[in-house]
């Protein structure tokens, strides 16, 4: 009698079961916990008609910075490169053992392909014919380009070179343009307190 029990309540907990698992047509099926489905918060991509865009996912407010992250203020317009040359310094005090490492690796990662490992624009692009010699950064124009101003290349890019924003950080790029300058540096003979670095770059 007893086993008679269990085999009528697995039948019928059995057909429970297909018939909660059978959705067709009009019929969803049953749902256990249906919240645990469906969501009674807005999805993030969902329609919604509280905010005025009718979108629940939203633009954060006017003006706001996400925390550690810095906002270049200049235009990318020949203005803003004019006042970068006076408005933007590099705020970062690095070690001579930073630049002549860290800012090697970004240089020789991104830069060097164009700018050439010696930063005489004659990088593997150019070399294979793919793309124009850059200026060299020995030139006189670049040897005494505001270093504001290079940061502002960096990123918004400037004719043929394009903008680097996206690869490097705030922190990256002057350290990588530190790297230029003691390049620059060991060319003209200026060793100051760069001399290690100026030694790394006798080795290329
Ligand atoms: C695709 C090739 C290419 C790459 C990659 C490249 N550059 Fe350039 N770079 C150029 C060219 C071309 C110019 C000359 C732009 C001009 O004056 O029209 C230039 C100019 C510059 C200048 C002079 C800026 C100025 O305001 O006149 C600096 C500094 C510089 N690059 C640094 C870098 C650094 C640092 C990197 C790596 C993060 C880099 N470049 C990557 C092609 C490149």
């Amino acid at each position: 009698m007893l086993r008679k029990g269990k085999y009528i309540l697995t039948i019928l907990l059995s057909g429970t079961v297909f018939y909660a698992c059978s959705p067709g047509g009009n019929n969803p099926g049953y749902e256990y916990m249906p919240e645990m489905v469906h969501s009674v918060a807005y999805d993030a991509h969902s329609e919604n008609p509280v905010y005025p865009s009718g979108y629940t996912n939203q633009l954060p407010a006017e003006g706001a910075i996400a925390v550690g992250k810095y906002t270049y203020p200049l235009p990318n317009t020949p203005e803003g490169y004019e006042r970068a040359a006076t408005e933007i310094h590099n705020p970062f005090d690095f070690t001579a053992d930073e630049i002549s490492k860290d800012g090697k690796k970004l240089f020789l990662r991104y830069c060097a392909i164009c700018h050439g490992e010696k930063g005489d624009g004659q990088g593997h692009l150019v070399e294979i014919d793919k793309f124009p010699p850059p200026p060299s950064y020995f030139s006189d124009d670049l040897m005494s380009k505001p270093e504001g101003q290079r940061y502002h290349t960096v990123m918004y890019g400037k004719g043929m070179m394009g903008s680097h924003a996206s690869q490097l950080d705030h922190r990256e790029r002057w350290l990588v343009l530190s790297y230029v300058k003691s390049l620059q540096d060991a060319h003209s003979g200026k060793s100051g307190n760069d001399s290690e670095t100026a030694e790394v770059v006798t080795k290329n």
